[in-house]
């Protein structure tokens, strides 16, 4: 390393690149126990739609009969996700978050979902989505009451369990409200993954298990890892930008404690995307997907497929983004260098191309100037001794061979980014 970075000084001062190099020893943490979860899912990150972010814990089908929580909302989603080309990119989950289920379990003590929302019941529609050939997830929480106060599952993990089993249930969201102590909540995860694999489905499992054990403890990745496909680690994500981006400084800031834990089988997961909906401009709806393809984030989508703007659509249903975040590697990508209020971020790739996003976090001002040093990025190795560049977002354009000792200069959108792909060659190999 210490012999790259000299001859790269020497060669740099002839090119008069402005930059200053700095290669981070840091990028190359720890490697925790590779072990996942073994159920065989998750191999890449989640993928579909969740209906949290966008419509709550609305119940009331009276007056909001086209919003509220319904089997009525999903069939709907699970028709579009089917026809509007949602499934056709890889979105297949399609998932039910807290609010489906009535207020008492039944007499046998199994969890039901709400009478007169979900009159058909669960069964009928995970039968439904599967006729899309979508999947289905559903929610529940580790301690005695879901966060919106619906029946917890404390005390009831197996027969729950069984009850989404036999429901034909594709995954399942495990939520971390109203647990008495970090040990019951970290009994709970482990107990409803083991419950999970006893039925003999496969289930996706999403934990929120760090996310409630941060204020105690710091969380043990390599153990969360072996009994779930993904967790939460911070808040529920905003329709906001001030959201996304405390989301993006969250994850930078805990980087080295996190990314080493990403791989097949386990993923980080910084929430929903919310794109397509209210609060985030379109520079910033760029971030957001740009950003969770570095992060390889779950990619689901909290919005309402029924109302969606034709270039939320596109973005969302980018092959070329959704083919960085769904790489097989599975090597989550990390933040490389501030300066300036720009962030650089970087993610390695399969066939030793690299993933290179330009975020400028200026809110005053109009679009700013970033130039990168060619060499500095991908640990020194992506373009060494020549790369090709594809610009994917804002636009996808070929910006073509790049040397090691050259500079790339870009322009960025404020709170916009830039994303790039660094190949080996022109034709990058993409995902089927
Ligand atoms: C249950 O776990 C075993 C061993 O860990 C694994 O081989 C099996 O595939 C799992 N089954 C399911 C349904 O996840
Ligand atoms: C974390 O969990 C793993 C697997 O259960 C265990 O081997 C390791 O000792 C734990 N690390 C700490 C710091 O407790």
């Amino acid at each position: 390393m210490v012999t790259v970075t000299m001859k790269l000084t020497s060669r740099v001062q002839h090119l008069g690149c402005l930059l200053a190099l700095c290669f981070l020893a840091q990028v190359l943490w720890d490697i925790p126990g590779v072990w996942a979860l073994d159920n065989g899912l998750a191999m890449t990150p989640t993928m579909g739609w969740l209906h949290w972010e966008r419509f709550m814990c609305n119940t009331d089908c009276k007056e909001e009969p086209d919003s509220c929580i319904s089997e009525k909302l999903f069939m709907q989603m699970a028709d579009l996700m089917d026809s509007d080309g949602w499934k056709e990119v890889g979105y297949e989950y399609l998932c039910i978050d807290d609010c489906w289920m009535a207020a008492q379990r039944d007499s046998k003590g199994r969890l039901q979902a709400d009478p007169i929302r979900f009159p058909s019941g669960i069964r009928h529609l995970a039968n439904y989505v599967h006729s899309k050939g979508l999947k289905l997830g559903i929610y529940a929480d580790v301690g005695k009451k879901t966060c919106a106060g619906f029946p917890g599952s404390f005390g009831y993990y197996d027969i729950d369990a069984e009850t989404f089993a036999d429901w034909g249930v594709d995954l399942l969201k495990f939520d971390g409200c109203y647990c008495d102590s970090v040990e019951q909540l970290a009994d709970g995860y482990k107990h409803m993954s083991l419950a999970l694999n006893k039925t003999g489905r496969s289930i996706v499992y999403s934990c929120e298990w760090p996310l409630y054990m941060w204020p105690f403890r710091k969380p043990n990745y390599t153990e969360i890892r072996q009994y779930c496909n993904h967790w939460r680690n911070s808040g529920d994500v905003y329709d906001s930008w001030q959201s996304v981006k405390s989301i993006l400084e969250w994850t930078s800031s805990n980087q080295k404690t996190i990314v080493s834990a990403a791989g097949p089988g386990g993923w980080n997961d910084p929430d929903m995307l919310v794109i397509g909906n209210f609060g985030l401009s379109w520079d910033q709806q760029i971030t957001q997907m740009a950003l969770w393809a570095i992060m390889a984030a779950p990619l689901l989508m909290s919005n309402d497929l029924r109302h969606i703007s034709l270039q939320a659509k596109m973005l969302l249903q980018n092959k070329d983004v959704i083919a960085i975040n769904q790489d097989p590697l599975g090597k989550q990508g990390y933040l490389l260098r501030k300066e300036d209020n720009f962030e650089v971020w970087e993610r390695p790739l399969s066939s030793l191309a690299w993933a290179v996003a330009m975020v400028n976090l200026q809110e005053i001002g109009g679009p700013r100037s970033y130039t990168i040093n060619i060499a500095s990025l991908g640990q020194g190795v992506a373009c060494n001794p020549a790369c090709f560049i594809t610009e994917l977002l804002p636009t996808k354009t070929k910006l073509g061979f790049y040397e090691w000792t050259s500079c790339l200069k870009t322009r960025i959108n404020p709170t916009g980014t830039v994303l790039l792909l660094l190949g080996r060659s022109q034709t990058f190999k993409k995902l089927p």
